[in-house]
């Protein structure tokens, strides 16, 4: 199918790959807190509980072998999404907070000392602000933020002033779950090389819009979420440097991360086992695989053609609404739009959104500091994927202005 999105021509509609649009007639607006999951996706899921489980690692029985096949397989799917050297530094996790928390509590809690800094931008959620802040507590080491400029950026001139021989870790978003600000990775990255501290890139809102090479960024740690990129709920993804992961200690103790167990010691297995403690998320490592899968038979030129058209679609259209304050950059931005209508409240704008079917989130979105040096207490956030098109933008705009005129005589006064 084709159809027309101003001058770009959408090839494919791509909610028909979403089963959950057939049943619903929604706008869906909130990918950034959790994308919806094609059928393939499902598919996969339902195969492998019908055809394949069994507890991976434990049994020496077929099923038990096939398990630990798929999950092993899955393990590698995403070690090429990422283009990582070996399988072993994909570690799975629950999610991208428990992958910051690994790095947090498994990295800085041993590498860190009074002296030391921590650079953070002022961008990160909370999943990569909290954990630093306990480390910080525990160690000594001081946290200090990059901040951003009028058009919601982190300037070079940030980056090389609060960069320093200090700095021993530092954490970036690739994208801002808030503003949708693309971060100066490469640099941030190169930077931090430059005084010898170790690099912590949370990938959760980009995973889903822009290939991201751990080898040519030169990442050392890598976080993300399947559920923001057409994945499952309930998986998550640490990659780890070989060398750093080798010479870091366990996060969670527990069922097959040990090599022996004695009454009072443990030595534990090598990678990435000594990181996976417990029964593992199978079908979810099989969903995040069907996910990648997905992405890769799209490809990535195609998802950022179709997102940033639709983007600039949605900046435009909002910009023109002189009550609108928007709160993203007006380059430099992928799949999220931050905004306030004057005097009303986010949360009364998503409301009265959502009596029109559409979907979005209001509030601070897990970036108090943020939206704290923002001024603001919180925003109304869209953001796209896949199956958005330029009739959702419109739907969106219409109801923006419904709701404006019906409050304008209370807020004009
Ligand atoms: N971190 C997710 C969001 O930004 C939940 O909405």
């Amino acid at each position: 199918m084709k159809k027309l999105m101003g001058s770009y021509k959408m090839e494919k509609n791509f909610k028909n790959d979403f089963p959950i649009f057939k049943g619903k007639d929604i706008v869906y607006l909130d990918s950034a807190a959790t994308s919806q999951k094609p059928a393939c996706v499902l598919d996969a899921m339902r195969d492998f509980y019908k055809k394949s489980n069994a507890n991976p690692y434990r049994g020496a029985y077929g099923l038990s072998v096939e398990a630990t096949t798929v999950y092993n397989n899955a393990r590698q799917s995403v070690a090429d999404f990422l283009n990582a050297k070996e399988s072993c530094e994909i570690i799975f996790t629950k999610n991208a907070t428990e992958s910051l928390n690994l790095i947090a509590y498994s990295y800085g809690l041993s590498y860190l000392k009074k002296g030391d800094e921590i650079v953070l931008t002022i961008l990160e959620h909370h999943s990569n602000i909290v954990p630093w802040q306990k480390i910080s507590k525990q160690t000594g080491a001081k946290l200090k933020y990059l901040y951003i400029n009028k058009n919601f950026e982190i300037d070079e001139k940030e980056i090389e002033e609060k960069i320093t021989k200090k700095t021993k870790v530092v954490c970036a978003v690739s994208v801002s779950n808030v503003t949708g600000t693309v971060n100066n990775i490469d640099k941030i990255i190169k930077k931090a090389h430059s005084v010898g501290a170790v690099a912590v890139v949370d990938i959760s809102q980009s995973v889903a819009h822009s290939k991201f090479d751990v080898q040519k960024t030169n990442a050392d740690f890598v976080a993300f979420s399947a559920h923001k990129m057409y994945g499952p709920l309930g998986i998550g993804v640490l990659y780890g440097k070989k060398e750093l992961l080798e010479k870091m200690s366990p996060f969670l103790m527990g069922g097959d991360m040990i090599e022996y167990v004695y009454e009072q010691e443990t030595t534990f297995a090598e990678l990435p086992n000594k990181f996976e403690a417990g029964t593992q998320n199978v079908g979810g490592a099989v969903g995040l695989e069907a996910a990648i899968k997905y992405l890769n038979s799209i490809g990535f030129k195609e998802i950022e053609k179709h997102e940033n058209e639709l983007l600039s679609y949605a900046y435009k259209s909002l910009k023109k609404l002189p009550y609108v304050t928007i709160y993203s950059p007006e380059k430099n931005r992928s799949s999220v739009i931050s905004f306030n209508i004057k005097n009303i409240h986010p949360h009364d704008v998503s409301t009265m959104l959502d009596m029109a079917n559409i979907c979005v989130r209001a509030g601070n979105h897990c970036a108090q500091p943020l939206t704290r040096f923002l001024g603001i207490d919180s925003t109304v956030r869209i953001s796209f994927a896949l199956y958005n098109d330029k009739s959702d933008v419109d739907k969106l705009i219409l109801q923006i202005k419904n709701i404006y005129e019906k409050f304008k005589k209370y807020i004009e006064g």
